[in-house]
C-alpha cells in the first residue's frame, strides 16, 4: 500500500507536465491551420474548406459534416478561453458569415435533392455530380452547430443576436429558419437509408442516428423556448424510436455496436471507428450508448485490438495504437483501391475517448467490472489485477490510480499523432500504415479540429483528477 501511495503521488507531480508544452504548441498549431481553412480570401465569408488540396486529392470544398464538426470545436475552444482577443473577434465575425453562408446552402441544396446535400463548392453552389447523397447527418450536425451558435450570441449579446435568433429559429411551417428546417427534416426522414459519414455504404448507420438523436434532444429544448410545443412533442416521440432503434446496434455476441444495419454493403464486418465517433460527437451523459457505456468499451476495445495488428506501424508498441475508419478500408486518401491506412482524427479520436472516460468517470461512485468492458480494463493495467466482479469504488486510493491511468493511455495515442504529424506540426488526412508517413488531403480541417477537441478533452481529465 505505501509503495502504492509513493508511486500515486509521483505520477501525479511529474504525468500532468510531461508532455504538456509539445500538447500546447501542437494546439496552437491546429489552431492556426484550422482558422486558415475557415478564415480565407479564396473562399465565401462564413465557408470551411475541407482542405486546402485542390487535385489529387480535390478537397477544396464546403462539406456540411466537416464544416459543422469544426464550427462546433472553434466554438468550444471560443468558449474555454483559449483564444487571443484578436483570434476571438476573428472567430466571431466567422460564427455571424457561418449563418449567413448556410442559409445560402440551404436554398442551393432546397433546389437540388434536399437538405441532405453533402458537398459544395467554396461559394455555396451544389457539387452536381454523382455522389453518395443524401448523408443525412448533415442536417442534424448543422442544425446543432447552429443552435450553438445562437446560443452563445444570445449569451453574449451580440449585436446581430436579434437577427441570428430570426434566421435559425422561427415556428411557422413552411418553415424559412435554417435550423428548424433541419429538425423538421430529421424528425421526418430518420428512418431513411442514407450514406454514411464516410460517403460510401448506404443503409441505417449508428452515427448518423446518434446524430439525429442529440439533434432532436436539442430540438425538443430550441422548440420549448420558441414556445413551439407542438413541434418539441413531434421530436420527442421521433426521439424515443430512434432510442429504440439505436438498440438494435449492439451485437451481443461479437460484442461490439455495429456501424451499420440494412446495408449495401455486406462484405463488412461493421467494425468502425464511426462508432465511436458517434459516441464522441453526440454524447448525452447518462443516456445509452454515453462515454462509459460498457457497450462502448467494449467497441473501443475490439477497435483497438484490431488496428493493432492490421497496421505495420502498430508494431511500436511504446505509442497508443493508429486507428483507421474500418478494417476493411481501401481507400488510400488518392484512390478506392489501395491499402486503406490510419487516419489522424481516428487516432485523436481514441485519445479523446480514454480523456473523456476519465472525466466521467471521476463522476461515478462505483465502477464494476464485468464480462462485458473486462478486456477494456484489465489491458489498462496490463496485469492481472482486474478481475470480473470488481468494484472500484470513488473513495479508494485505487480509483485515483485508475483515472491516472486513463489519462495515460490517452497520451500514448496523442503522443502517436504527434510523432507521425509533419515538422511543421501540419496534420493530413491519414498516416501511411507502412512508413507512417503522412499521407492523403494535407492539411485536412478535421485532422486538426480533432486534435484541438482531444486536447481539451486532456485538460478537462487533468483537471478532474486534480479535484479528485
Ligand atoms: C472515397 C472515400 O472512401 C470516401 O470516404 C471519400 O469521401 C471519397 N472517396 C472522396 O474523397
Ligand atoms: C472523406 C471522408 O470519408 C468523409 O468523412 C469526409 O467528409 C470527406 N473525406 C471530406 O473530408
Amino acid at each position: 500500500m505505501i509503495r502504492f501511495l509513493i508511486f500515486s503521488v509521483f505520477f501525479q507531480v511529474t504525468f500532468a507536465h510531461a508532455n504538456q508544452a509539445i500538447y500546447d504548441a501542437q494546439f496552437e498549431k491546429s489552431l492556426n491551420f484550422m482558422m486558415e481553412n475557415m478564415i480565407r480570401p479564396d473562399i465565401a465569408a462564413g465557408a470551411i474548406i475541407a482542405a486546402p488540396s485542390k487535385a489529387h486529392p480535390d478537397y477544396f470544398y464546403h462539406w456540411v459534416r466537416d464544416a459543422a464538426l469544426t464550427a462546433e470545436a472553434a466554438l468550444d475552444i471560443y468558449k474555454s478561453g483559449y483564444l487571443s482577443d484578436s483570434q476571438s473577434k476573428m472567430l466571431r465575425q466567422f460564427f455571424v458569415d457561418h449563418i449567413s453562408f448556410n442559409k445560402h446552402i440551404q436554398k442551393t441544396s432546397l433546389l437540388a435533392d434536399g437538405l441532405g446535400e453533402p458537398k459544395f463548392s467554396v461559394t455555396g453552389e451544389v457539387y452536381s455530380f454523382p455522389w453518395g447523397r443524401p448523408q443525412n447527418d448533415g442536417p442534424a450536425l448543422r442544425a446543432l452547430s447552429l443552435v450553438h451558435i445562437l446560443d452563445v450570441a444570445t449569451k453574449e449579446k451580440w449585436p446581430e443576436a436579434a437577427q441570428i435568433k430570426k434566421t435559425v429559429y422561427q415556428s411557422e411551417i413552411p418553415t424559412k429558419s435554417l435550423a428548424k428546417a433541419d429538425f423538421e427534416y430529421v424528425a421526418h426522414r430518420w428512418q431513411d437509408a442514407n450514406f454514411d459519414l464516410w460517403e460510401e455504404v448506404y443503409g441505417l448507420h449508428f452515427y448518423t442516428l446518434m446524430a439525429q438523436r442529440k439533434s432532436l434532444s436539442v430540438g425538443i429544448a430550441t422548440a420549448n423556448y420558441f414556445l413551439d410545443f407542438g413541434a418539441a412533442k413531434f421530436y420527442n416521440q421521433e426521439l424515443q424510436k430512434i432510442n429504440a432503434d439505436l438498440e438494435k446496434f449492439w451485437d451481443p455476441v461479437q460484442k461490439f455496436i455495429l456501424a451499420t444495419r440494412f446495408t449495401s454493403n455486406r462484405s463488412k464486418s461493421q467494425l468502425d471507428s464511426a462508432v465511436l465517433l458517434g459516441v464522441l460527437h453526440f454524447n448525452i451523459e447518462d443516456d445509452s450508448f454515453s462515454i462509459t457505456d460498457n457497450r462502448v468499451i467494449a467497441t473501443f476495445q475490439t477497435l483497438k485490438e484490431r488496428f493493432a495488428d492490421i497496421y505495420y506501424i502498430n508494431k511500436n508498441e511504446n505509442l497508443g495504437v493508429a486507428f483507421g475508419r474500418y478494417p476493411e478500408d481501401t481507400y488510400n486518401g488518392y484512390e478506392t483501391n489501395g491499402a486503406g491506412n490510419p487516419w489522424v482524427l481516428t487516432t485523436a479520436a481514441a485519445a479523446e475517448f480514454l480523456y473523456r472516460t476519465a472525466s466521467e468517470i471521476s463522476k461515478m461512485q462505483t465502477l464494476k467490472i464485468n464480462s462485458v468492458n473486462e478486456k477494456f480494463f484489465h489491458s489498462l493495467y496490463g496485469t492481472k489485477k482486474v478481475r470480473r466482479g470488481q468494484r472500484f469504488i470513488n473513495s479508494d486510493p485505487e480509483f485515483r490510480v485508475l483515472l491516472q491511468n486513463l489519462i495515460a493511455e490517452g497520451d500514448r495515442y496523442l503522443d502517436r499523432v504527434i510523432y507521425h504529424r509533419n515538422t511543421d506540426g501540419s496534420l493530413s488526412e491519414q498516416i501511411n500504415r507502412e512508413s507512417g508517413y503522412m499521407q492523403g488531403a494535407p492539411n485536412l480541417t478535421w485532422s486538426h479540429a480533432s486534435f484541438l477537441t482531444a486536447k481539451i478533452a486532456r485538460d478537462r481529465a487533468v483537471t478532474a483528477l486534480q479535484n479528485h
